[in-house]
């Protein structure tokens, strides 16, 4: 965009459209620091829309002529045109989108363009144009997370059988199917889509019509406009329609929760890719080399998301602080609001879609998840069901498992090489069937409950998913 200054660009735009009480042109210093246009032009689509819609409204009340409503319909359509061929003027002159816009109209349709802004106020459009931003918005994330998790259900599906250390607190603590640990983290995404489809439910209303704050004197249909920029209804207050951005902080605060899964994820991808753990080799492609330790494949995309999530935090936080204090009902604070909701979106996005192509690159490494519980206490628990299952208190059938550790701890010992005569120096109870309580794969075959480790289980809820995201996929898209 072009920012050199001429006389002809300077703030005139502004005199033409609020200066009429002013005396003196508002000082280039003010207006550099006030105008938002560098980042509201994302908006000129949805601005566009609006006031298609608006305007339509306007004639169809007979509020202006048919006529006018027409020339500045085809005029809005050519200025979008120009915007998207990179031919719209922008200039420095230009405090926003919507002004922006205006002025272009007015070039091509001369005083008549003025019409347009008959009982609709900026406070309207911005309001508008978040809204409709974020329907977009939400729409294009939802796609994203279900990337991730067909990516994630892809993976577990090929592991289904896969055991692998169980974690709490980072020390091993049970055997457990990899498809189920993987089949964890769908769960979360699937939530995340949830809360961002209630707050698209709860932000589907139409603030025009609010006129400022207090509604107008002419005869508008606010019914219409929403039906025809597909909201769901209208925002029943006038002042309420422009002074809050609550629907902009559940937003943000979805991509924060969205983004906090998808770094923990990110953080056992570090983690898993390490030569300690050598549980996964990300893909070439998604990793990077060091400029001076040759040996070096870094995980640097998964590093990245972790990293980037302190920003959409920071956007909620934002978000949160700019509005705490506001009187009703519009302030110009509000203008701040724009930077953090596109860079949580914009994050948020990036994100997702890095890691749903960096997950489907990841291999696991079957032997290697299985042969780190071949010396490990992982399958102690299950000791203690069997001595649970003799009739033994848990209590005390987990304080004999515990003299057992003790032991093999002592001894230089793993569980599995354990034989009777060690085992019934601690209970008279055991037979050789606690034996196969030992083998990680039966372990979590032994499983029963509902949402367990156990391949039957799992499999089940692999069908689940499977059936959930075949169905999303074929679902039409909700703006
Ligand atoms: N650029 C403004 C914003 O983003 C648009 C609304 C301006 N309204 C006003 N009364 N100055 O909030």
């Amino acid at each position: 965009m072009p920012t050199k200054k001429t006389s002809a660009q300077k703030p005139v735009a502004n005199a033409k459209l609020w200066g009429g009480r002013f005396k003196e042109e508002l000082n280039e210093l003010a207006f550099d620091f006030s105008k938002s246009i560098e980042t509201d032009r994302r908006f000129y689509r949805e601005d566009i829309a609006g006031s298609l819609a608006h305007v339509e409204m306007l004639a169809a009340e007979r509020i202006i002529s048919k006529s006018d409503a027409m020339k500045i319909a085809k005029a809005l359509k050519e200025i979008q045109g120009e915007i998207e061929r990179g031919t719209f003027p922008f200039q420095s002159g230009q405090e926003d989108i919507h002004m922006a816009i205006e002025q272009r109209l007015r070039e091509k349709v001369g005083a008549i363009g003025g019409k347009l802004h008959t009982a609709r106020s900026r406070n309207d459009q911005i309001a508008l144009d978040e809204r409709l931003y974020l329907r977009r918005a939400i729409n294009d994330i939802i796609g994203e997370i279900k990337g991730v998790q067909t990516a994630l259900l892809q993976k577990a599906k090929q592991h289904a059988d896969t055991v692998m250390p169980g974690y709490t607190h980072l020390q091993r603590a049970q055997p457990v199917l990899l498809s189920h640990h993987l089949l964890a983290y769908i769960s979360m995404f699937q939530r995340d889509v949830e809360r961002f489809q209630d707050g698209f439910r709860r932000l589907n209303l139409s603030p025009l019509g609010a006129a400022a704050l207090g509604g107008t004197s002419f005869p508008i249909d606010r019914e219409r406009v929403a039906t025809s920029l597909a909201f769901d209804g209208v925002v029943a207050n006038s002042i309420d329609a422009v002074s809050d951005r609550d629907y902009l902080i559940e937003f943000a605060s979805a991509c924060a929760i969205t983004m906090m899964h998808l770094s923990r994820l990110a953080e056992e991808m570090v983690l898993w890719s390490s030569t300690e753990f050598r549980f996964i080799t990300i893909g070439d492609a998604f990793t990077t080399g060091s400029s001076i330790m040759p040996q070096k494949k870094n995980p640097d995309m998964a590093e990245l998301a972790r990293g980037k999530t302190g920003k959409v935090y920071g956007a909620l936080m934002n978000l949160l602080t700019l509005m705490k204090g506001l009187p009703l009902a519009y302030n110009r604070d509000m203008q701040e609001d724009k930077s953090p909701m596109f860079d949580a979106a914009d994050t948020t996005k990036a994100c997702l879609k890095i890691f749903a192509a960096m997950l489907s690159t990841t291999e696991f490494h079957r032997d290697r998840l299985r042969e780190t519980l071949n010396n490990d206490f992982s399958c102690a628990t299950e000791i203690a069901d069997y001595l649970v299952r003799k009739n033994i208190p848990f209590r005390d059938a987990h304080e004999i498992t515990g003299k057992i550790v003790a032991f093999c701890i002592e001894k230089k010992r793993s569980l599995a090489s354990l034989a009777m005569d060690d085992l019934q120096l601690f209970s008279s109870v055991f037979r050789s069937d606690v034996l196969e309580c030992l083998v990680p794969e039966k372990s979590v075959a032994l499983k029963q409950s509902k949402g367990s480790t156990s391949p039957k289980e799992v499999k089940s809820q692999i069908a689940f998913w499977e059936k959930v995201l075949r169905s999303s996929a074929q679902d039409k898209s909700m703006a």
